[in-house]
């Protein structure tokens, strides 16, 4: 029997290739570039299955130049570079990472708020540059967190974790805002409220961002809502480039319209704006959240896992659009 073919669209570990390689012949992108949406077509053609990063752009036109692909399997929990309704229009299933970088991610989320209140990068950069001369008595004095407020833009799972952190670790205050509440049983432990948008950021202490990235998500966080934010407030950003406006960021942390800022994503990747490298009250980071080894391993490992699972037995992990199964595509095959 002829194997199916599939396209490893990055580097990833040796042993997940392996395991693909039991069931597919398997073609590896072994080097860190990321290739062009043409190459990543050429290289397509003939294969039924691709591994996907987060970064590569999947959308109709890919599609419809590919028309062996049933199979787009990212290693990212966000989905944002997916067309899914593109996807599912062809008989294509996307799968995402969701569950395995959880708690890391939360971790780095509430690293990267802490080291933003309490200036960890910028005197580092004063200490190791040889301007320590002596102590003085508010030399790099920031933001308490423990009892402060904590906002939460996005109560998906990693804003649950932040929340759990700050609630149970640190006797924060909780207010969060998202689409849906959480339910009662959910917010109890938590001691967490629900409130507008605008009330999250006129009442945090330190806003954590951690909404998925869409159309409706596009700035949401842009100069009108900064300016509500009180004048000692931080806000930290892990969520996607683009639910922040970065330039209207760059401008408040200059002008000092907020505090300072903790920021894993940004605009444009791998180039951020360039005003918000020109500012000291910034941690910067790139795009690092969910990368401590064990979790890297798991959502890799779940890729492959729905890799192998919808080209050996139509099933998957963790589909994003499982309705594509249903497809002439799917019938065909197998
Ligand atoms: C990934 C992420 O590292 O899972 C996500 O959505 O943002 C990160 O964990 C990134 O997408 C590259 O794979």
């Amino acid at each position: 029997m002829n194997r199916e073919q599939v396209l490893v669209a990055r580097r990833i570990f040796d042993d997940c290739v392996q395991r693909l390689a039991r069931h597919f012949d398997v073609e590896v992108n072994s080097s860190d570039e990321e290739w062009t949406q043409a190459d990543l077509i050429r290289r397509l053609q003939g294969k039924a299955g691709v591994f996907v990063a987060g970064t590569e752009r999947i959308d109709a036109t890919l599609l419809d130049a590919c028309p062996d692909l049933r199979a787009v399997c990212s290693m990212a929990v966000g989905y944002n570079n997916i067309d899914v309704p593109a996807c599912t229009a062809r008989g294509v299933v996307a799968t995402n990472a969701p569950g395995v970088l959880t708690e890391t991610t939360a971790d780095f989320g509430f690293a990267l708020m802490m080291a933003t209140a309490r200036r960890i990068s910028e005197s580092e950069h004063f200490l190791r540059s040889g301007q320590w001369m002596r102590w003085t008595v508010d030399l790099f004095a920031g933001a308490d967190v423990h009892g402060a407020t904590l906002g939460i833009l996005g109560m998906g799972r990693i804003g649950q974790g932040i929340a759990r952190r700050g609630a149970l670790g640190f006797g924060m205050k909780v207010l969060y805002h998202n689409r849906s509440r959480l339910s009662v049983d959910d917010e109890r432990p938590l001691g967490a409220r629900w409130v507008t948008r605008d009330d999250l950021m006129r009442q945090a202490d330190h806003l954590v961002v951690v909404v998925p990235y869409g159309p409706d998500t596009h700035h949401l966080v842009g100069a009108r809502e900064l300016a509500l934010m009180k004048p000692n407030a931080t806000l930290t950003n892990i969520a996607r480039g683009g639910v922040v406006d970065d330039a209207a960021l760059a401008e408040a942390l200059q002008t000092l319209r907020i505090a300072a800022a903790g920021l894993d994503v940004f605009e444009g990747e791998p180039r951020p704006h360039p005003g918000l490298l020109a500012v000291p009250n910034v941690v910067l980071t790139p795009h690092i959240a969910s990368a401590s080894i064990p979790t890297r391993r798991a959502m890799a490992n779940l890729a492959v896992d729905n890799l192998i699972g919808l080209l050996t037995a139509r099933r998957a992990v963790t589909p994003v659009n499982p309705q594509a199964l249903e497809s002439q595509r799917w019938r065909h095959t197998g």
